[in-house]
């Protein structure tokens, strides 16, 4: 069903924290691609999710790739905490930080960079540093809780996004993240989607 050259990443928000070794193992089994870590404050989100000490503790159980993507005020002060616990990957939200400046210390940290943009967000917005970004997560949902509705313009976002890169021939990958299922997937792959991150619909 899924091309080869598609990726699938797990996001445990919504798994059962009391089986996150068994869980990993089987996801890695399953042929996933990598482990997405929403951190959250409450602040930036009205939730809470994923500190640095459970992700370190979670690093023994799978080599697969770690993704942080930080849903949190003041992410440039805790960069390195999520390095240092073995996250491969690091995921800001521009607007809560200085973000070409914290994407040129994750490159010189040899960090995948990765931006998430909003359902709000355009774009357009993030064009102007897009050559220090690796990876650009289209949120399909507004931050903050799993088992949200997948919102259907992101497929536009996917296909505009796309056609930049390939028109520019950018090393950029689209991820997308929030409201992912078996009745949606086909759909964002076609659009130009490279990583599909997967979160309730695999938990519940
Ligand atoms: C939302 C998170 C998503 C979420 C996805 O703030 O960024 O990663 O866990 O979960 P589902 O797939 O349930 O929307
Ligand atoms: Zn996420």
């Amino acid at each position: 069903m899924i091309n080869k050259n598609i990726k699938k990443f797990a996001s445990l928000l919504t798994a059962d924290a009391g089986n996150y070794e068994k869980l990993l193992k089987d996801i890695e089994k399953e042929g996933f691609n990598g482990i997405h870590f929403d951190v959250m404050d409450g602040h930036f989100v009205k939730n809470f999710a994923f500190s640095p000490q459970i992700i370190k503790s979670l690093r023994k159980y799978t080599p697969l790739p770690f993704q942080a993507h930080l849903e949190i005020e003041s992410p440039s002060d805790f960069i390195d905490l999520f390095i240092e616990c073995g996250c491969n990957i690091i995921t800001l939200h521009p607007q809560t930080c200085k973000i070409k400046r914290e994407l040129r210390y994750l490159r010189a940290r040899n960090i995948t960079t990765s931006v998430a943009i909003d359902p709000d967000i355009k774009i357009s917005e993030i064009l102007d540093y897009i050559s220090l970004i690796d990876n650009v997560i289209i949120m399909s949902v507004y931050p903050g809780f799993g088992k949200q509705k997948f919102l259907v313009h992101s497929l536009e976002k996917i296909k505009n996004l796309k056609n930049i890169i390939i028109n520019n021939q950018l090393p950029v990958t689209i991820s997308i993240d929030g409201g992912i299922n078996p009745n949606n997937e086909n759909q964002i792959i076609e659009s130009g989607c490279d990583i599909l991150i997967y979160g309730s619909s695999l938990f519940n």
